[in-house]
């Protein structure tokens, strides 16, 4: 890897401090950034250096998930952070910035390559890719990079705006757009886990596959965020971009040996190919919910009116269910299904695929009852796959028996996804970035959902904090199926449970 200076905007916040330090102290940790390290953060209150320092430390000391060792080498780390004061708006400010650039790249024997992350509101986005470019520090003898975070716009066309100037100052392959939840380590395995494994790469596909069901659910509330959840929602926050980049990710079907742009261009075929939803049939495919009072883990907790900064009348989703299809042979008429939600009974992203019953009942003449073969890819907080089998119980004259052959990945220092994705940023690799295109499909596809639900025609179904979500989520997935949860995809629990729970859903 070439060596860089990493230009942080927002150095002050709250994102810094949770994860763009540690990742950055754990990536140098583990001697992955080569050649002097040059940190220059940015924010608007005037700071010494050695305060910045003492800050860099502290957020080290409270999240970063090795404990930072006093020693020379943390020394050394910490001395390559310094502070420049930078109004956004002002110009005069970014050519401050670029002779302090300069300087510390003549000090260090840096190349001109340089990282802009912008840690900040993205109505800064476009004031601060402009500047960059007209005070001539995007002028670089080697390379010049963004990063930037959701949210990319609210809507389809606030998001090409956006873009549009963004790309006045960065070129696409420039941008870095971070999805976290691709910088997952089980979101990055999954690839592997397709390839390198011919029995999953075989059944990859409608033939063998009944449904497939993302789920993203939270036992967190809104937390302190409700001036931007509730303009946000499940949508904007979670569905847009986290979840159907995992869609993405789970349907695409990639080369042998492929680039980052096989990658992109593999994604962009999936979001492409998703049926678009018309009007009329919004209601039958999407489900919005909001959490009531409810109980969790045994503490009662307040509904979503009742937080604090919610308008008591507000109309806003913390669940969001959809029933979609991906018109493509290989997926046709597999329908995903996915949710995700706050304030639901535990916190758990995973996917699940449920194999279809290949004996007809022709075949089954003994009317044999089989569970559905289960591919469960456990993405977090724990990671770990299972696979759900049917073999013979012994005990029980030879009745058939679900089983489940369960691998937990029990590495608990596994690399954090902003360490993967700074990373790779530094490399240059947008394997597991979001690509302009991927995000401009994914608002077209949410597109009418926004607009139904700002018509008022998308019903808000309240469901009990502490619960699984609303029980009209559950009629998505019509009476032969359904969700399948930490209790109801447990072999054992499988048929009484799961249909109990269905039906009480
Ligand atoms: C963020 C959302 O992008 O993802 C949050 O803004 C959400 O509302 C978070 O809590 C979930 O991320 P994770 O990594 O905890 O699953």
């Amino acid at each position: 890897m070439e060596s860089s200076t990493f230009v942080l905007f927002g150095a002050t916040g709250d994102l810094a401090k949770r994860k763009i330090f540690p990742a950055l102290y754990n990536l140098f940790a583990d001697g992955k950034l080569s050649g002097p390290l040059s940190v220059i953060g940015l924010g608007r209150r005037a700071l010494t250096n050695e305060t910045f320092q003492a800050q860099v430390l502290d957020s080290l000391r409270t999240f970063s998930r090795r404990p930072p060792a006093d020693s020379p080498e943390l020394q050394r780390f910490l001395l390559a952070f310094e502070y420049s004061v930078l109004d956004v708006g002002r110009p005069e400010d970014y050519r401050k910035l670029l002779e302090h650039v300069l300087r510390r790249e003549r000090e260090l024997g840096l190349p001109q390559n340089r990282m802009f992350y912008l840690s900040v509101g993205p109505e800064f986005f476009g004031p601060i890719a402009s500047n960059i470019q007209a005070s001539g520090l995007g002028d670089t003898e080697g390379w010049k990079r963004l990063i930037i975070e959701k949210p990319f716009g609210r809507d389809l066309q606030s998001a090409r705006e956006l873009n549009d100037n963004l790309s006045q100052a960065f070129r696409e392959e420039e941008i870095f757009r971070i999805d976290h939840f691709l910088g997952k380590p089980m979101v990055q395995n999954l690839e592997v886990l397709k390839y390198s494994n011919p029995v999953l790469r075989a059944l990859w596909q409608n033939r063998y596959i009944s449904n497939v069901q993302i789920t993203a659910a939270e036992t967190v509330g809104v937390e302190e965020r409700a001036g931007y959840y509730d303009k946000s929602g499940a949508l904007r926050d979670m569905f847009q971009n986290h979840m159907l980049q995992l869609l993405m990710m789970m349907a695409m079907q990639l080369p042998k040996d492929s680039t980052p742009e096989d990658v992109r261009s593999k994604k962009r075929h999936v979001i492409s190919s998703v049926r678009p939803l018309l009007e009329d049939e919004l209601a039958q495919n999407i489900v919005r919910g909001q959490y009531a009072a409810g109980e969790l883990k045994g503490k009662p907790v307040p509904g979503y009116l009742s937080e604090p900064g919610i308008p008591a009348a507000s109309q806003n989703e913390t669940y969001i269910a959809a029933r979609l299809f991906i018109d493509d042979p290989l997926w046709s008429g597999v329908p995903f299904y996915i949710r995700t939600g706050k304030r639901l009974k535990e916190k758990s992203t995973r996917i699940v695929i449920e194999f279809k019953e290949p004996l007809s009942d022709i075949h089954n003449k003994h009317k044999i009852s089989l569970e559905p073969n289960l591919l469960v890819i456990n993405i977090g907080p724990e990671e770990g796959l299972s696979l759900q089998l049917n073999t013979k119980d012994p005990r029980r004259h030879g009745e058939l028996e679900p089983v489940s052959i369960r691998h937990e990945s029990g590495n608990p220092d596994l690399p954090e996804a902003y360490e993967n994705l700074i990373y790779d940023a530094m490399l240059g690799d947008a394997t597991f970035f979001a690509h302009w295109d991927e995000v401009e499909l994914s608002w077209q596809w949410v597109q009418p959902i926004i607009e139904a639900t700002e018509a008022g025609t998308l019903p808000l179904h309240p469901y009990a904090a502490g619960s699984n979500g609303p029980a009209a989520a559950a009629e998505l997935l019509g009476e032969d199926h359904w969700w399948l949860d930490e209790e109801t995809a447990a072999p054992a629990a499988q048929s009484e449970t799961a249909k109990a729970v269905r039906q009480g859903a």
